[in-house]
């Protein structure tokens, strides 16, 4: 047997355990405790308040597959990956701590979602994430979070892609805590910016554009797209929306902002597509494990272009053009047709 292989496949089944450490270590900050040196269990379980053997022992596994180094005197280190779950911009800190929560037990019913097509979340749970997110403000909050960290590491690129100049008013359609929209005002001083969003997504986001120094350009405004979206604006821009929802309500969502929209404005999607063929590659895992996951919780999908394209002129809009960013992400840039 190949020995590359196997050790390959025992990841893919140990996965589960390496998750819950992963997420453990995060929750007590120990990649932020270890970012200034090495330090010993002892230390760091002192540092964070549990019990230094199995601290020990989770440290060590975690060592074992890359996320820390172990040097002299048995003291912990910190590597590039362990880097990638501080508590900084871009990092993977929150979804380190939500994945491994609500997905994780979703996850757990996959078989579901592959027998029925339809989210293994609600049938565990008894009600959609939406509905969870607005019932319980800490998951809401860990998923907020989550949503920031990933859309920090790529809004430059993303507001760098696109020329606003011209534009005078943008809204961030499901723009949630305000990531996005933060960097497009930065990125463009003329602009003034709406985030519209459900009372959870928007439970951080009056302090959060504060504290980005862009409150006196934006405004928030509640509401479900689903029923309905800010109107008269010169730009919409909807990041990952659309991969959250099934054709059917992506069409509706498209629908109402195409009702929003007048004849001069621009619709601009900004979604990873799906290539035509699946690769082992890092981008590819990034773009299908989130398809998956739009499954299991959501009901979404990624999507193709033409499948983009589809959805928009079934919604009344004409695809005008792709804009590729130096991220995983493209703008998909419509007009009303
Ligand atoms: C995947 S998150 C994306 C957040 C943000 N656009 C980003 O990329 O960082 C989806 C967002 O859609 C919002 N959302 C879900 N259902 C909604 C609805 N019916 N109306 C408005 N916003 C909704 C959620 O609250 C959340 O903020």
């Amino acid at each position: 047997m190949d020995q590359i292989a196997r050790d390959r496949a025992f990841m893919l089944v140990s996965g589960f355990r390496a998750t819950q450490m992963v997420r453990a270590v995060t929750e007590l900050r120990i990649p932020d405790l270890v970012a200034d040196g090495p330090r010993s269990a002892a230390d760091l379980a002192t540092a964070s308040g549990v019990m230094t053997e199995p601290l020990r022992r989770a440290l060590r596994c975690l060592v074992a597959v890359g996320v820390f180094a172990e040097v002299d005197g048995g003291r912990f280190a910190a590597t590039p990956i362990s880097d990638c779950f501080r508590d900084l911009p871009g990092s993977l800190r929150g979804v380190a701590l939500m994945l491994p929560a609500e997905s994780y037990r979703a996850f757990g019913d996959l078989m579901y979602s592959l027998k029925t097509g339809e989210p293994a979340f609600e049938h565990i749970f008894s009600m959609s994430r939406w509905e969870q997110l607005a019932e319980e403000p800490e998951q809401a909050a860990l998923f907020n979070s989550a949503m920031q960290f990933g859309t920090e590491g790529v809004r430059v690129a993303v507001a760098a892609a696109y020329d606003f100049k011209g534009l005078l008013s943008v809204v961030d359609v499901g723009g949630g805590r305000g990531t996005l929209i933060a960097g497009l005002l930065k990125a463009n001083p003329h602009l003034r910016g709406t985030v519209f969003d459900l009372e959870a997504g928007l439970a951080e986001t009056e302090a959060y554009l504060k504290q980005e120094g862009v409150d006196d350009r934006c405004v928030l405004k509640r509401g479900s797209f689903l029923d309905h979206v800010p109107a008269g604006h010169d730009a919409y821009v909807l990041k990952n929306i659309i991969h959250d929802w099934s054709d059917e309500k992506a069409a509706v969502i498209l629908a109402n902002c195409r009702k929003a929209m007048g004849a001069e404005r621009r619709l601009i999607l900004i979604e990873r597509i799906v290539p035509t063929r699946a690769e082992d590659s890092a981008n590819a895992r990034q773009l299908f494990m989130v398809d998956m996951q739009m499954l299991v919780m959501l009901g979404g999908r990624e999507r193709t272009l033409e499948e983009f394209r589809a959805l928009l002129e079934g919604a009344g809009f004409q695809l005008t053009r792709v804009i590729p960013t130096e991220s995983p992400f493209q703008l998909i840039e419509a007009i009303p047709a």
